[in-house]
C-alpha cells in the first residue's frame, strides 16, 4: 500500500510575514494527520525560514529547481548541495514552468534529476502535455518521452527513490482540472512505463497528480487507484484549502 504524499509548490510567491503565518496554520491543521506525508516546496531564500518552522513536524521541506552542477562559476545558479545543507528532502524537476519559461530540456531535467539523487533528496519529477498535445491524442507518446530520459540512464534503484507528478499543462493554474479518468488514465500508463523497466519499483512509486487540485475535487482524483497524492499550485498558499487537501490524503 502506497502512502499518500501531499506537496504544496508556492511557485514564486510569499514573504516572510505571510510565509509565517502560512506555515503556522499548516502546522496546526495537520499535525493530527499520521496516515499520509506532506512537504512544501518554498522560493529559495525561504529555505532556512521553512527549516526552521518544520523541523521536528510532519511536513518536510524542498525546493522548486536546482542546479545540475556541483559548484562553479553559474552566476545565479543554486547548487543541490546548498539545498541539501537547509535538509531539503524534496526538489522539483521539470516543472512545466521550468521548461517552457526557461527553456528547461528533458537532457537538462535528467542532469538535475541525477544531482538531487546524489545528493540524498528525492526528485519530484514533473511531466505532462500542452492542450495542443492531448487534442493531437499523443499525450502517452510525449509523457512517454519525458519520462524515457529518466528511466532509460538512471536505473531502477535511483527511480525508486523519485516521485512523478503526472501535470496537464492545460490544468495547471487555469481551473481546469483532469477529471478523476483522465487523470487516472495516464498515472497508469506512466506506472506500466516504470514497470517495464522493474515491477516491484513501478508497484512502489509514487505518483502524484498536479494542476488545479483543490479542496473539492482533491478525495475523488486521490480515490483513484494509481494517484498517490498531488502537487498543489494555487491551493498551497491558501491554509485552510492545503490543509483540507492534506486531509483528504488520510482518506
Ligand atoms: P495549480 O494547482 O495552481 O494549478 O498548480 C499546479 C502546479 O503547477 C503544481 O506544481
Amino acid at each position: 500500500m502506497r502512502r499518500k504524499l501531499v506537496v504544496g509548490n508556492w511557485k514564486m510567491h510569499g514573504n516572510l510575514a505571510r510565509n509565517k503565518a502560512l506555515l503556522g496554520a499548516v502546522l496546526a491543521g495537520v499535525k493530527e494527520l499520521r496516515a499520509a506525508d506532506y512537504g512544501v516546496c518554498v522560493p529559495y531564500p525561504y529555505l532556512a525560514q521553512a527549516q526552521s518552522m518544520l523541523q521536528g513536524s510532519n511536513i518536510a521541506w524542498g525546493a522548486q529547481n536546482l542546479s545540475q552542477h556541483e559548484q562553479g562559476a553559474f552566476t545565479g545558479a543554486v547548487a543541490p548541495g546548498m539545498l541539501a545543507d537547509f535538509g531539503c528532502r524534496y526538489v522539483i524537476i521539470g516543472h512545466s514552468e521550468r521548461r517552457a519559461l526557461f527553456h528547461e530540456s528533458n537532457d537538462i531535467a535528467a542532469a538535475k534529476f541525477d544531482a538531487a539523487i546524489k545528493f540524498g533528496m528525492t526528485p519530484i519529477f514533473c511531466v505532462g502535455e500542452t492542450l495542443q498535445e492531448r487534442e493531437d491524442g499523443v499525450t502517452e507518446q510525449v509523457v512517454a518521452r519525458q519520462l524515457e530520459v529518466v528511466l532509460n540512464h538512471a536505473g531502477a534503484q535511483s527511480v525508486a527513490k523519485t516521485v512523478i507528478a503526472y501535470e496537464p499543462v492545460w490544468a495547471i493554474g487555469t481551473g481546469k482540472t483532469a477529471t478523476p479518468e483522465q487523470a487516472q488514465a495516464v498515472h497508469a500508463f506512466i506506472r506500466s512505463r516504470v514497470a517495464q523497466l522493474d515491477g516491484k519499483v513501478a508497484g512502489g512509486l509514487r505518483i502524484l497528480y498536479g494542476g488545479s487540485m483543490k479542496p473539492g475535487n482533491a478525495a475523488e482524483l486521490m480515490a483513484m487507484p494509481d494517484i498517490d497524492g498531488g502537487l498543489i499550485g494555487g491551493a498551497s498558499l491558501v491554509a485552510e484549502e492545503f490543509v483540507a487537501i492534506c486531509r483528504a490524503a488520510q482518506q
